[in-house]
């Protein structure tokens, strides 16, 4: 099965008058490659901005925007078209578009679409900021929140007609982070996550440190995965070069102790801790204010280590503990070193990374290490991964009534 993340989805995405009708283009690239089938219908309106021409080599499949088309089978394309959809997606969602829905209109392909759908309707606003702030509008979107039409956005910032403020569309990224976290079961609504990802750096002196090879993918993996879950998410990262998943809080460190510092000031608010990061196990005892330089005797400078604090150690021996789950890249014997790590950390789960060369790496194979005895799971991308690791972490986590 491929492990794309919407195989087997099917959408139809439907096009208003608009001019983020171009960030549709990028949208359905981004759905296609994530493995899902895209069936565009556009309104006369959204052709004067992008062509169906265009549309059509993107999804690969012919775009419909008459009701008269009678391409479909039974020449029923109102009803045809969303028949084993998994959802509509209203995308750019105009004003107009908007007002329509709330009130049930049918007087074209794509509304009548929408009134005769048997699926899910996601609607995407773009319009300029009074037309969003417009009353009108207003009790319309509140219409459609209680219809159970789910919005998505919009954001805020500068628009097309030069004003700035509420009513541009997500950027496509933000739009497919929002359809792909609308499909993922909410196996950690309610719950708050606290993550460590990516490596830390230790200074030396201003210029140089002690660093590793970690990417901190995995760490970030799994924040996005946990907050598609439902979770409430806050990610303690080191230095790394990533975005910050959709929707998840991220706090900045360089430092172990600073990196340790950041999770026992936030853990009383969490309910689960999952240390990813690779964290440097010394530091230099002194870090020197001035750049260290060759001396003129080339002499090679000596340093001294003090151990940096065991952060999983330190929150899974609060009084009160979230449900902690540990990470260990082991060179070797991962049998033995993984369950002797869970043991002497004192987590309810460790995971091990099999194979000592996952750092920077797209996928990886883990071993779930726990009381009860030990789990392998397939060998995955680091996304499918994360969300195979959120699922086996949810089925663990006490019942949420008994969380004080
Ligand atoms: N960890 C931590 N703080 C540290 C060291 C490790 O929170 N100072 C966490 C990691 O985030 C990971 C787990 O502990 O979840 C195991 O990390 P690892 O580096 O494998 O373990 P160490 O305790 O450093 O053991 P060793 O390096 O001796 O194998």
């Amino acid at each position: 099965m491929s492990t794309a993340e919407l195989a087997g989805k099917h959408l139809v995405l439907g096009m208003t008058g608009g001019i983020a009708c171009y960030k549709i283009a990028e949208l359905t690239r981004l759905l296609t490659k994530a493995g899902a089938t895209v069936q565009v219908v556009m309104t006369d309106a959204a052709t004067q901005f992008i062509t169906p021409v265009t549309m059509q080599a993107l999804s690969g499949r012919p775009v419909y925007t008459s009701q008269w088309d009678g391409r479909v089978p039974n020449n029923m394309a109102h009803i045809d078209l969303s028949r084993g959809a998994d959802a509509i997606v209203i995308a750019p969602a105009s004003t107009d578009f908007l007002a329509k829905l709330a009130h049930g209109f049918a007087d074209d392909l794509l509304s009548t679409l929408c009134v005769a759908r048997d699926c899910p309707l996601l609607v995407v606003p773009a319009m300029n900021r009074q037309m969003w702030s417009n009353p009108a509008t207003q009790r319309n979107v509140a219409q459609l929140r209680a219809d159970g039409i789910e919005t998505l956005g919009p954001d805020s910032g500068p628009q097309a007609c030069g004003e700035i403020g509420d009513g541009r569309m997500l950027e496509p990224a933000a739009v497919y982070e929002a359809i792909t976290a609308f499909f993922t079961p909410k196996t950690l609504a309610g719950r708050r996550v606290l993550l460590t990802a990516g490596p830390t750096f230790e200074p030396i002196d201003p210029v140089r440190g002690i660093t590793n090879r970690s990417s901190g993918k995995m760490g970030f993996a799994l924040a996005r995965a946990a907050q598609q879950a439902g979770a409430d998410v806050h990610l303690v990262a080191g230095p790394v070069a990533l975005d910050t998943p959709w929707g998840v809080y991220r706090e900045d460190v360089q430092t172990a102790q600073q990196m340790h510092d950041a999770v026992m000031r936030a853990v009383p608010d969490y309910d689960v801790f999952i240390g990813v990061a690779a964290v440097a196990d010394w530091r230099v005892d002194h870090v020197s204010a001035e750049k260290i330089k060759k001396t003129a005797d080339r002499r090679i400078p000596e340093f001294a280590f003090v151990e940096n604090p065991d952060i999983l150690a330190s929150v899974a021996a609060l009084p009160h503990p979230p449900y902690c789950v540990g990470f260990a890249a082991e060179s070797g014997d991962l049998d033995v070193h993984g369950e002797e790590k869970r043991v002497r950390k004192k987590v309810p789960l460790l995971i091990g990374n099999l194979g000592p060369l996952t750092f920077g790496l797209d996928d990886n194979e883990v071993i779930l290490f726990e009381a009860g005895g030990r789990t392998k799971l397939p060998r995955a991308d680091k996304q499918s991964l994360a969300r195979a690791l959120v699922a086996e972490i949810a089925r663990r986590l006490p019942d949420q009534s008994i969380i004080s």
